[in-house]
């Protein structure tokens, strides 16, 4: 990370990103968690910039909305028309000149980014800016050598000296300009006060008709200043993102990224071609991600938690050595030790206690499960609180919606819940009690009892020899007599 904290960031996202075909505005598509706007500015916070302002027009209360959600310190500046990447920094520049106390003026640096270029990493921007102060640069251009340069800006060198004399855009490239292979990533360092000066003269001559950012390199340039390039060293980080192959191309090379720190940290990812995360998903070493698993959102992965395979888990905190496996997860807590799915359900809410089980087809939300807990098979346990090693017997229902309201069941520790019932809400049952099978619990029951809450047994004798006389069923039952006779 740079210790030249820059004055400000300007992000450019006002484009349009018709290429996309979509009715969500191009910077708000998002990838690994965030939206590629987002993703602009986590990696420009690295830098500390005094101010950070991002350029919006095209769809820009939606963007200002996200923006606000995002990152409460960024502020936006409005250019209505999109007259080009010099215009777009000029109204930035302006907003956070006439915004600043007393009319200061910027002083020091100013990064100019692209709001659609999600793999610029943090660390890319601080080796810019690092450039850029130790040459004692103007303005220092991060470039990078690509194999297709069709679209962007040549990079135009002395032949003598290699110092870069210019960019110019391909619309307005000769041929020989066009075969040069080292392109304008449209990232720059700048100094303000220059910067500032150089776009008041840059002009509209051009075949777009617009205010090039690019010219002010050639501006500063004959006006004697220093121009520098920094080559980036890996040319995917600066592409951007124009249409939606290349957003997917973006999310795979950004999911391998993080999936390579995480395996450099020690966890085992068996399949990464299969394992999807967002970048805001931690991990300790020695957690384990089996194949076709999504780790989304806030989740976090302990050391030793096994998840997966084929899991989806969005805000959800695994604790040590818990397994999740075909297991699907919103805003859960799964214990240390504890045990979920195959084939489980954490809604919003639940909160496995240490060595608790969610089973086979379970089903949770606004859970409290005790440690030791084990809600084992094919139950739904919904607005609930359950002590310490208490069994739920399969196929249960905590039967929490009367259809206007919820309400809430409470459980005790130590309890044993009969096979196929059904928990009326709201209802208590103590700590250790059992409950028989097959039955409704509508009153509480208190500690150390039994309920039994279902219809009693009645055997009609000679049923089927006098309802089905002739069928199998009445030769089984005669032969079951006859032998049961024999043996008599
Ligand atoms: C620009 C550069 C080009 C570089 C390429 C890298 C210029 C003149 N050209 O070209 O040298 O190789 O980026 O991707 O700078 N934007 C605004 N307002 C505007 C115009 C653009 O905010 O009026 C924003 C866009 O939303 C986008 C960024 O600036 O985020 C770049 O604009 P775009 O039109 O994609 O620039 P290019 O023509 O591709
Ligand atoms: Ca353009």
């Amino acid at each position: 990370m740079s210790v030249n904290r820059p004055a400000a960031v300007v992000v450019l996202a006002a484009g349009e990103g018709t290429r996309m075909k979509s009715a969500t505005p191009k910077v708000l598509h998002a990838i690994c968690g965030r939206s590629l706007v987002g993703h602009v500015v986590a990696a420009s916070r690295e830098l500390s910039p005094e101010h950070l302002v991002v350029v919006v027009g095209h769809a820009r209360e939606q963007v200002t909305a996200h923006l606000a959600e995002i990152d409460a310190e960024v502020c936006t500046a409005v250019q209505h028309e999109q007259n080009g990447t010099g215009h777009a920094v000029r109204m930035g520049l302006e907003q956070l000149t006439d915004s600043t106390d007393s009319g200061v003026a910027l002083d020091g640096t100013v990064v100019v980014v692209c709001g659609d270029t999600p793999l610029l990493t943090g660390e890319t921007l601080g080796r810019l800016s690092e450039t850029h102060a130790t040459e004692g640069n103007a303005v220092t251009v991060l470039t990078a050598e690509v194999p297709d340069a069709t679209g962007y800006g040549r990079i135009v060198r002395d032949g003598a000296s290699g110092a870069v004399t210019a960019i110019v855009e391909h619309k307005d490239a000769t041929d020989a300009q066009r075969a040069i292979r080292e392109i304008n990533s449209g990232v720059f360092a700048f100094d303000a006060q220059l910067l500032i000066d150089a776009l008041g003269k840059v002009r509209t001559d051009n075949s777009q008709g617009e205010e090039y950012l690019t010219d002010v390199l050639g501006i500063l340039r004959e006006a004697g200043h220093r121009v520098g390039a920094c080559v980036a060293g890996d040319h995917r980080e600066i592409v951007g993102i124009n249409n939606r192959v290349q957003l997917a191309e973006a999310r795979r090379l950004l999911n391998d990224r993080l999936l390579t720190r995480a395996m450099l940290d020690g966890v085992t990812v068996v399949d990464p071609a299969t394992t999807w995360v967002d970048a805001t998903v931690t991990f300790e070493p020695d957690a384990v991600v089996h194949p076709g698993t999504q780790l989304l959102g806030a989740t976090h992965l302990a050391a030793h938690a096994q998840v997966g395979p084929n899991s989806r888990l969005t805000d959800t905190t695994v604790g040590e050595g818990a397994t999740a496996s075909f297991t699907v997860a919103e805003g859960a807590e799964i214990g240390a030790a504890a045990s979920v799915g195959p084939y489980a359900y954490l809604r919003p809410g639940t909160r496995l206690g240490a060595k608790a089980k969610a089973g086979t087809y379970v089903e949770m939300k606004n859970a409290r499960i005790g440690e030791g807990t084990k809600v084992p098979h094919l139950s739904y346990v919904g607005d609930a609180t359950i002590g310490e090693y208490t069994n739920i017997g399969a196929a249960s229902v905590f039967v929490n919606y009367d259809g206007v309201n919820k309400h809430h069941t409470t459980i005790g520790s130590h309890c044993r819940t009969g096979a196929d019932n059904m928990l009326v809400a709201p209802v208590t049952i103590g700590d250790g009690a059992y409950t028989a099978a097959g039955s409704v619990i509508t009153k509480d029951v208190p500690p150390g009892s039994l309920a039994v809450a279902r219809g009693q047994q009645r055997n009609i004798e000679g049923w089927v020899a006098r309802k089905r006389p002739g069928s199998a069923a009445a030769r089984a039952a005669e032969s079951a007599r006859e032998e049961a006779a024999g043996e008599g």
